[in-house]
């Protein structure tokens, strides 16, 4: 039977509710880590999730707690992600838990992200228990935030902690709630092995490690471990424990939170949603909900300079170690050269692989405009699916293009309703329904072409909302649209890497506003480059870039010589992020203009 005094809970929390600082307080109040270890932020401690103050990985954490009954328990605490991108990998590390803190801050209340991981706490039966966090700022109002849990969400809120991760209130009552409110796991340790993998991480010596929840059974140093989704079997050499450190323990049990390393070469056979069983005595059926990671976003990744293709392979190749839902292959593009077409969850994630490439690898990169999947149904039957609309067919080969669209919620004060109706609007949505959460917030749900989110969605629901407006979707399938490649040329020549699918009914202002940026993004050249935008052979919009003037060059030559290596300095900074693409250098900038226009 699994041990009744282990607590296996993870906390909900929308971006900057406070969910880290109160894991550390949890953390330091139950003596794991001395306040002093704890300087760095213990629970998201890459450096690039620090910096954006985000949770990107999620990793666990066992925590020794005596209890006010005088029992000692183990609660284990598995962090999970905060955001939209990785709902799938949120969704298994609440599988992997009896309870949740569901954190809410005092001064902003309910936000859609929130609610949606909610939903999946609740899906998972998980027992919720109502943290309202940051009372002691001048502006909360928990009374409020207690209605909102209640009307929003139906849970009983009469109950809520009231907290501040700050100051430390609340954080015995939250450890006594997890105790007394969480229930203890159930499973059977004689029971064949059943474990869910909800994250893991690669490690140069031991291999890719799964971390997992058991369910029923045991492992230890070994046992012949088999993956269910791929049947591939391995051997055990270690099972340990999160203090947060890595720490051997001879063996995990029904209940247990922890890791096995076993020489797995590969993340990819270590994939978060897989059941773990014993090879040997396997069972008869995995935990439900198995997915493999889907790439919703695709971009082109090409070295600045061609010399540095092997390296940039190597790094793909390393942070795909430790990242299974990280897609990238080959890709050749007539402008760029040699690269590769890369798969992300979302934006998001696209943009932490670029900056950890640039970072970490200290890599030049040129990244093209990301592009969602089309579907297309080609005159003569075949359905194909393009990531690249490059390698769009011609018109006349096409029959229809469906595109991705998501169910967006967009949750906000109610005198931005008007904002949001109209950026839908702009952005091809749907409406589906609004519903009034409180008499000043509303939920609006729409139907959204994936490819709108994609452009700066984000950005513009911030931004005309005075950044009180929230956003969760979910793809819904794929809907036909009346969609068009559009081209760019450059000195009569299409570059492939500016190609970008658009609504028809936009391809006019988008085209005009591209080339109009175009110019101004790309340097003189020695010579006039004219600019065109065209659908098929038909081209829309056109400028030019005139010649650079002979005196500019001229000054260049004459006696200051140290301002001429200055000047040669910053050109030499510039060419930096410049590809030369035929006769032509196009700046980074330029790639991503087609994202930036509205
Ligand atoms: P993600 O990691 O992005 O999900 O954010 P988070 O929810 O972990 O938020 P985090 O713990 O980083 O806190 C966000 C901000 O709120 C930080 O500046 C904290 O110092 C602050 N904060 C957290 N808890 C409290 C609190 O109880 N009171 C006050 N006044 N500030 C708090």
């Amino acid at each position: 039977q699994a041990s009744s005094k282990i607590r296996n809970f993870s906390i909900i929390a929308h971006i900057d509710h406070g969910k880290s600082t109160l894991a550390d307080r949890l953390i330091e109040h139950t003596g794991t880590l001395s306040a002093r270890e704890l300087k760095e932020q213990v629970l998201d401690s890459m450096d690039l999730e620090r910096e954006r103050g985000i949770t990107i990985k999620l990793q666990a954490v066992r925590l020794k707690y005596k209890a006010a009954d005088g029992e000692i328990y183990e609660l284990n605490l598995i962090d999970t992600p905060g955001h939209v991108d990785f709902s799938y990998e949120v969704s298994r590390s609440l599988a992997a838990c009896e309870g949740a803190l569901l954190v809410v801050d005092a001064a902003q209340g309910i936000e859609a992200q929130t609610l949606a991981n909610v939903y999946l706490a609740l899906e998972n039966n998980l027992e919720i228990i109502p943290v309202i966090n940051k009372i002691d700022l001048p502006s909360a109002e928990p009374d409020r935030v207690k209605k909102e849990i209640e009307e929003i969400i139906g849970l009983d809120a009469s109950d809520a902690i009231l907290a501040s991760a700050k100051s430390g209130q609340g954080v015995e009552e939250i450890l006594e709630a997890i105790v007394n409110r969480v229930p203890p796991p159930q499973g059977d340790d004689s029971a064949p092995l059943k474990a869910l993998i909800f994250d893991s991480k690669f490690d140069s010596y031991r291999g890719a490690i799964p971390y997992i929840r058991l369910f029923d059974g045991k492992v230890s140093k070994g046992t012949s471990i088999k993956m269910m989704s791929t049947g591939k079997i391995f051997e055990v050499i270690e099972t340990g424990v999160f203090t947060p450190e890595m720490t051997p323990v001879q063996e995990l049990k029904a209940g247990n939170v922890g890791y096995i390393a076993g020489s797995i070469k590969n993340v990819g056979d270590t994939r978060v949603g897989d059941t773990v069983t014993d090879a040997r005595n396997s069972a008869p059926m995995p935990l439900p909900g198995y997915r493999k990671a889907v790439s919703m976003v695709f971009c082109g990744l090409y070295p600045v300079e061609t010399s540095e293709y092997d390296r940039l392979k190597d790094a793909l190749e390393k942070l795909q170690l430790n990242d299974a839902s990280l897609m990238y292959e080959n890709e050749t593009s007539a402008a760029l050269g040699f690269g590769f077409r890369c798969g992300f969850l979302g934006l998001l994630h696209m943009e932490i692989i670029q900056e950890r490439l640039e970072r970490e690898f200290g890599l030049n990169i040129i990244t093209t405009a990301p592009s969602v999947v089309y579907k297309v149904n080609k005159a003569d039957g075949e359905v194909i699916y393009i990531d690249n609309p490059a390698l769009m067919p011609s018109a006349g080969e096409i029959a229809s293009i469906e595109e991705p669209v998501v169910r967006a919620t967009v949750m906000v004060p109610s005198e931005y309703v008007g904002a949001i109706m109209e950026l839908n609007q702009e952005k091809r949505g749907t409406f589906v329904n609004m519903e009034y959460i409180t008499e000043t917030r509303v939920s609006l749900h729409y139907e959204l072409p994936l490819s709108e989110i994609v452009y700066d969605y984000f950005d513009q629901l911030k931004s005309r909302t005075k950044g009180f407006a929230s956003l969760d979707y979910a793809l819904k399938g794929y809907k036909e649209s009346d969609l068009i490649k559009l081209d760019i040329m450059l000195s009569g020549e299409i570059v492939d890497a500016l190609s970008f699918i658009v609504h028809k009914d936009k391809a006019y202002p988008r085209g005009r506003k591209l080339v109009e940026k175009l110019r101004k993004l790309i340097p003189r050249q020695m010579f006039e480059v004219p600019i065109q935008a065209a659908i098929g052979t038909r081209v829309i919009a056109r400028e030019t870039i005139q010649a650079m003037r002979k005196d500019v060059l001229a000054k260049c030559y004459g006696g200051d010589i140290s301002r001429k290596r200055k000047l040669l300095e910053k050109q030499k900074e510039g060419k930096k992020r410049m590809k030369q693409v035929g006769s032509v250098e196009i700046p980074q900038d330029a790639f991503m203009a087609v994202l930036k226009m509205d």
